[in-house]
């Protein structure tokens, strides 16, 4: 019995509970809109005193994919929120619970922001099973709409220091038709942005995400744009995994680009080196024909010289078919003493000169080129020392500080420096620039 009371008693308050309108009624647009539509335009934003219409965003990232360098493009999952406040909206009669459900299909009868994606590619909006939006009203007035996508979103790279960039890709959002008068976009001062973070990527990591304001300022006004910037670092480890297991040249980047340069940089100074000590060691202008003065002491000398000095060394290369046709050029004085005292030298060399080497006979037009190679090759030789100069004009300076060094001797030793010097150098180059870079870059590894 009292059982029986006790139910009857619930039952009465279940049936209370229904009167005072705990299940709703469906509800029509025109419950919401103002009695008079004609008041209603729903092109205009609902300005209240005049301030613009303040939009607040929320953007929920659930997926990040797909990033492709070649056509410098993203994949975003987003939820993407919108709140705004309609004031000539009217609310439902009765509404107790905090926000109710509306028909999507409102909107078309409603003013609604008109945000766009301003670098998406393509934008997918997903149906199945139900179309994936909705809308709430709140008791505020205040309308929340609600929207999955599937963003292609394009995002300007930078691969100046590929494989070690680091990407800011945008996703951001304009207003089309409203400058910042009439309305503005802004974050959502409590919870902005939520960025999943199960989020992984193969080949890059998500280190930071950020929301900002892109308002833009165009010929026509200033139009409120907010984004979200994702801070993308390539993973190196997998780059270089990556590039060992497939191939390295199906890709428009040179890969590890700054070290390859650095490596070919050093092969180049090698090979730069190896020219500068040829150089350095057949350091010798090219000399004229040399038309032996006509001064006694030096003539006799030079024309007894002559042959000898060719057969012994071929060092004078210059000599032979100048000896044997003796044309006279005017020469200055200072220039014939410089030539005396080559001879000279080339008198107290001769005697050291050893007669292992081959001698080159010029070809007795072209004289020139000549001598420079038969030069080097003898310097090379063990006999280098004592070998015989060709008459330069650098040796026969007069402020030469040791004369016992021949100029062969002067250039080899400065050949020897050079390349002490790069033996030392190079490797420690090498090393520190190694060094650098992998101080540098050690964070991708
Ligand atoms: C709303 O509540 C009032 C009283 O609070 C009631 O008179 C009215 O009938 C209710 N309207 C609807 C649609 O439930
Ligand atoms: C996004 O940024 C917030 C705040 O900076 C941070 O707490 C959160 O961990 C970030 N999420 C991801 C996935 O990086
Ligand atoms: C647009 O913005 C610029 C600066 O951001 C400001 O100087 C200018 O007055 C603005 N114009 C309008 C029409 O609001």
């Amino acid at each position: 019995m009292v059982a029986q009371i006790f139910l009857l008693v619930i039952c009465f308050i279940c049936l209370k509970q229904y009167a005072k309108g705990e299940f709703q009624q469906s509800l029509a647009i025109t419950d919401i809109l103002p009695e008079d539509i004609k008041r209603y335009d729903k092109m205009r934003p609902p300005k209240k005193e005049g301030q613009p219409t303040i939009v607040y965003f929320h953007v929920t990232v659930m997926g990040l994919d797909s990033i492709d360098e070649n056509s410098m493009t993203y994949v975003a999952d987003v939820f993407f929120a919108q709140t705004w406040k309609d004031h000539r909206l009217r609310l439902p009669e009765n509404m107790t619970q905090e926000y109710r459900l509306l028909e999507v299909d409102w909107l078309k009868n409603m003013w609604r922001p008109d945000s766009f994606f301003k670098n998406a590619k393509s934008v997918t909006f997903q149906t199945m099973t139900i179309p994936n939006h909705y809308m709430w009203l709140y008791k505020d007035k205040t309308i929340l709409y609600m929207v999955k996508l599937t963003l292609k979103l394009s995002c300007i790279m930078n691969f100046a220091i590929y494989p070690h960039d680091t990407q800011e890709c945008k996703l951001q959002m304009e207003s089309l038709s409203h400058t910042t008068d009439d309305l503005i976009f802004q974050w959502d001062p409590t919870t902005p942005l939520v960025v999943d973070e199960n989020i992984e990527l193969p080949q890059v990591a998500l280190i930071r995400n950020e929301t900002a304001d892109c308002t833009q300022v165009y010929s026509t006004g200033n139009f409120t744009c907010l984004e979200v910037v994702f801070t993308l670092k390539r993973r190196l480890v997998y780059y270089v995994y990556q590039h060992l297991y497939t191939h390295l040249h199906d890709r428009d980047h040179v890969p590890w680009m700054p070290f390859m340069s650095v490596c070919t940089v050093f092969v180049f100074m090698a090979l730069m080196e190896y020219c500068l000590i040829n150089i350095v060691l057949s350091d010798t202008p090219i000399p004229k024909p040399i038309a032996y003065p006509p001064k006694p002491v030096a003539g006799e000398g030079a024309a007894k010289k002559d042959p000898e000095s060719g057969a012994a060394g071929g060092g004078g290369g210059g000599n032979p078919p100048a000896g044997s046709k003796p044309t006279m050029l005017p020469l200055a004085d200072e220039k014939m003493e410089k030539i005396e005292k080559i001879f000279d030298e080339m008198t107290k060399n001769r005697r050291i000169v050893t007669t292992t080497r081959r001698v080159v006979r010029p070809p007795l037009d072209a004289d020139g080129p000549w001598i420079p190679r038969q030069e080097s090759r003898i310097i090379l030789t063990p006999g280098i020392a004592a070998h015989p100069p060709p008459p330069p004009p650098p040796p026969v300076e007069p402020e030469l500080p040791k004369p016992k060094l021949t100029p062969a001797q002067e250039r080899l030793k400065r050949a020897i420096y050079i390349d002490r010097t790069s033996r030392v150098l190079f490797p420690a180059l090498f090393a520190s620039l190694n060094g650098i870079y992998w101080c540098v870059f050690y964070e991708y590894l």
